[in-house]
């Protein structure tokens, strides 16, 4: 049923304080087809979330909200190594990793405690501590937002790269992405090579990991940085890192050479955003009641009751400071509404 005038508040993790005109739940794809022929429907823009993790509203959504709510985690293939699991989009995320863990299937343990819900996850290939979703992706199911047609889209056809998808460009908001396949396995080799999973296991006193371990370390390391979104407002990484060519890293080694990089296999290099947002000086730098994170600069937090905009133009001015001071240009990580 099409609700009027819903307050968002409560739907996304920055919390901020929009309306819009109208909102839905899905919670079968026969209710995703009724409402496709609602009167409403066609003549308004669309907007699908989740969990709204991901999302920063700068205003207002003069449009439709559909709140994906398919349900279900279902096996679709199994042999002696490997299951293929078929996940229905409104899932919650760290739910279906703690599913995986219970099972005893590997590949998702790195991924514990990423907020939001599976059906956003191949979004921006969602990834952490040395895993991304397309390590485990088989394929998934999705609907056409205008007239409902269904199509697979494989591992290539998503063109995933680092917090990027043909969903977060060409495809934007003209998918409604209804479930995820993920093969994983049964015997899985760890992924301990982000070297904070092993300083924080050696804390632990764990010598033999198990796919369990691994995930309490990662769900340790993120709860002593990352802001929690029921506590304080904020959608993660605001920027991406940002990737660098060799000539312009020798340059910057050469006046800041604490400069925090890693090298890449196309001969580039990654800078760490929030380092440079850090040596900035703009740690808990604030406008308004938004402000940058005071313990991972990284993140923009809604201190009280912040409006999108002021998150914008805080992060404007974030991106102004790293330019002038590195010549680096940082982009934007979060779905700007
Ligand atoms: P939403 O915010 O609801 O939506 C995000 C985008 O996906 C929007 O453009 C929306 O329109 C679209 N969308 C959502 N569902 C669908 C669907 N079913 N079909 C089509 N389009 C859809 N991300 C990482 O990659 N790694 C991290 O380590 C990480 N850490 C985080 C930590 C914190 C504290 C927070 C708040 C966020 C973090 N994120 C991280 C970002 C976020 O959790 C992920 O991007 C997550 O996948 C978003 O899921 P969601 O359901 O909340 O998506
Ligand atoms: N750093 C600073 N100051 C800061 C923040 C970070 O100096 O304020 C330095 C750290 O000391 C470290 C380096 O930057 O040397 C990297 O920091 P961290 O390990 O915290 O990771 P990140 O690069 O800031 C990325 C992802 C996170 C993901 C973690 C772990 C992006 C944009 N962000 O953060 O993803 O959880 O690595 O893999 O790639 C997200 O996408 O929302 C997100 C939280």
């Amino acid at each position: 049923m099409i609700k009027k005038n819903i307050n968002l508040k409560k739907l996304n993790t920055f919390g901020i304080d929009v309306f819009c005109d109208f909102f839905v739940e899905i919670n079968s794809i026969s209710e995703f087809f009724n409402l496709i022929k609602e009167p409403n429907y066609q003549s308004n823009q669309k907007l699908i979330i989740g969990g709204g993790s991901n999302l920063l509203f700068t205003k207002d959504f003069k449009g439709i909200v559909i709140k994906n709510n398919l349900k279900g985690i279902n096996l679709v293939s199994e042999n002696n190594a490997e299951v293929v699991v078929k996940v229905g989009a409104g899932e919650n995320w760290h739910d279906f990793v703690m599913w995986c863990l219970n099972k005893n299937y590997s590949g998702l343990e790195n991924l514990s405690l990423i907020p939001g819900c599976v059906g956003a996850s191949p979004m921006q290939n969602i990834g952490a501590y040395g895993v991304e979703i397309k390590d485990v992706f088989e394929n998934l199911e999705a609907y056409s937002i205008n007239d409902g047609t269904t199509k697979i889209f494989n591992k290539n056809e998503c063109e995933f790269g680092y917090r990027d998808s043909i969903f977060k460009r060409e495809l934007k908001n003209k998918f409604l992405i209804a479930s995820v396949n993920f093969r994983l396995k049964k015997q899985g080799i760890l992924n301990t090579s982000y070297g904070a999973i092993n300083l924080e296991l050696a804390e632990m006193k764990i010598i033999n990991p198990t796919i369990k371990d691994v995930s309490n370390a990662v769900i340790r390391i993120r709860k002593s940085k990352l802001p929690d979104p029921n506590e304080i407002g904020n959608a993660g990484s605001f920027f991406k890192n940002p990737e660098i060519s060799k000539e312009k890293h020798e340059d910057l080694k050469k006046i800041f050479n604490d400069l925090v990089s890693y090298s890449l296999p196309n001969g580039n290099f990654k800078l760490a955003a929030g380092w440079l947002i850090e040596q900035c000086g703009l740690k808990g730098y604030e406008i308004n009641d938004a402000a940058v994170h005071t313990k991972q600069a990284l993140v923009i937090v809604n201190k009280k009751n912040c409006k999108g905009i002021d998150v914008f133009n805080l992060s404007n001015y974030v991106l102004n400071q790293v330019a002038q001071k590195f010549g680096v240009i940082l982009e934007i990580e979060v779905n700007i509404v």
